[in-house]
């Protein structure tokens, strides 16, 4: 006898985008028929008392939900934060029924979508990112996970929200040292997607940009472009089995420096901080085995130097470096599998490297001289 399955839903993640999306929120949720009392709110420190009050104006009837407060920052996207959050949905008594909404960054997103994903074997979750990153990318595609022993993003499911709500409205409050990580990521996908979104972006740097109002239009220009290339690769693979891993572009080693600058007592480097610093590596090796322009390597390079410091380590780090390359989810047959770029809107995954040619990337990166 055989017997086949369906085992994976046709659920489908609405994306709201824009000044008034907030408002929407009651209507979502009624559309569920979750009771007012059994919404949780996951929060950090910091989004809890800066966006917890914006989102309660704009939505009151979430002013009674259960808050879910966790402290913040990489470290506290932990099995350990997970694990104490589910306690507390257990003690509320939350059931297959529930909603949780997660507001925050993109550990406020990672971290609520896998605990929603896990309890009670997978509730319904909202994102509403609050930090550029969030908007531009971390809430959209249902990657969820936490980070095990210094590695980033170890454990973790592909669990998508039901619903995301973009209100660019909280960019007000998010420092300036996010706001420029969370830029890494646009200029990711910039790049990825298409040659003419990179040659208008070059005409802005990074630190003009930081200067604009970020309800400007030129800052919701952006995220939109971001989230429509993220939207488009999402919806052709959603498990990141094949394009969906073009999005990977400058985190092979990018993770590998943000869980290097978690070990000893560094200072960690924000996301996008290390990505800006993985893009470069990246973008070198591009032109060794990619067939990436000298010019356009150069390009990206002063590009990102302008707007980016580096991230400091000595040759001697460079085999610990490689070392934690190693937990990288697209490594295949213990062979490293890179993003790379053939040109400015032509990505190639899966692009096999050894060992000694990282090696080289980042003893270049490490050697040259900051290219201003
Ligand atoms: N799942 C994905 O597809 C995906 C994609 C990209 C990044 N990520 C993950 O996202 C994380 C980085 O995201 P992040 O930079 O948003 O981190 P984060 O969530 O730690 O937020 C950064 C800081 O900004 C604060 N903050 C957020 N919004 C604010 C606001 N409006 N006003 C004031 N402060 C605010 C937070 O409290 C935090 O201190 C990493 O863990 C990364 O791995 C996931």
């Amino acid at each position: 006898m055989k017997h086949t399955v369906r085992t994976i839903s046709k659920e489908r993640t609405q994306i709201f985008f824009g000044d008034g999306v907030l408002s929407l929120i009651k209507k979502q949720t009624s559309a569920l028929s979750v009771n007012q009392d059994n919404i949780f709110i996951l929060a950090d420190s910091q989004t809890r008392s800066l966006c917890l009050p914006v989102l309660f104006d704009h939505v009151p009837y979430l002013s009674g939900s259960k808050v879910l407060e966790v402290e913040g920052g990489e470290r506290c996207k932990s099995i350990e934060t997970a694990g104490f959050l589910w306690q507390k949905l257990n003690h509320y008594g939350a059931d297959r029924n529930s909603l949780l909404i997660n507001l925050g960054g993109g550990v406020a997103t990672d971290l609520g979508g896998f605990v929603a994903g896990g309890f009670q074997r997978g509730i319904r979750y909202f994102n509403v990112p609050t930090s550029l990153i969030g908007q531009a990318d971390a809430a959209i595609g249902g990657k969820t996970g936490v980070n095990l022993e210094n590695v980033k993003n170890q454990v973790g499911l592909f669990y998508p929200p039901t619903d995301v709500f973009i209100f660019p409205g909280f960019l007000k409050t998010l420092p300036k040292n996010h706001l420029r990580s969370g830029l890494a990521e646009i200029i990711k996908s910039l790049l990825l997607s298409d040659p003419i979104h990179w040659r208008k972006l070059q005409n802005i740097p990074v630190n003009s940009l930081l200067d604009e109002q970020t309800e400007s239009l030129i800052w919701k220009k952006l995220i939109s472009a971001a989230v429509a290339y993220k939207v488009k690769l999402v919806r052709k693979d959603f498990h990141e089995r094949n394009i969906r891993k073009a999005l990977n572009f400058g985190h092979t080693i990018g993770h590998a420096f943000e869980s290097f600058s978690m070990t000893d007592d560094r200072k960690p480097a924000l996301h996008g901080e290390a990505v800006a610093a993985g893009m470069i590596c990246a973008a070198w090796l591009s032109s060794m085995k990619t067939g990436l322009s000298h010019k356009t390597m150069k390009e990206i390079q002063n590009y990102l130097d302008a707007g980016f410091d580096r991230i400091s380590f000595t040759v001697d780090d460079i085999p610990k470096i490689i070392e934690l390359m190693k937990f990288d989810k697209k490594n295949q047959d213990g062979k490293f599998r890179f993003t790379l770029l053939a040109a400015p809107g032509s990505p190639r995954i899966n692009v096999s490297c050894e060992p000694h040619e990282v090696s080289e990337a980042l003893l270049n990166y490490s050697q040259q001289q900051k290219s201003l």
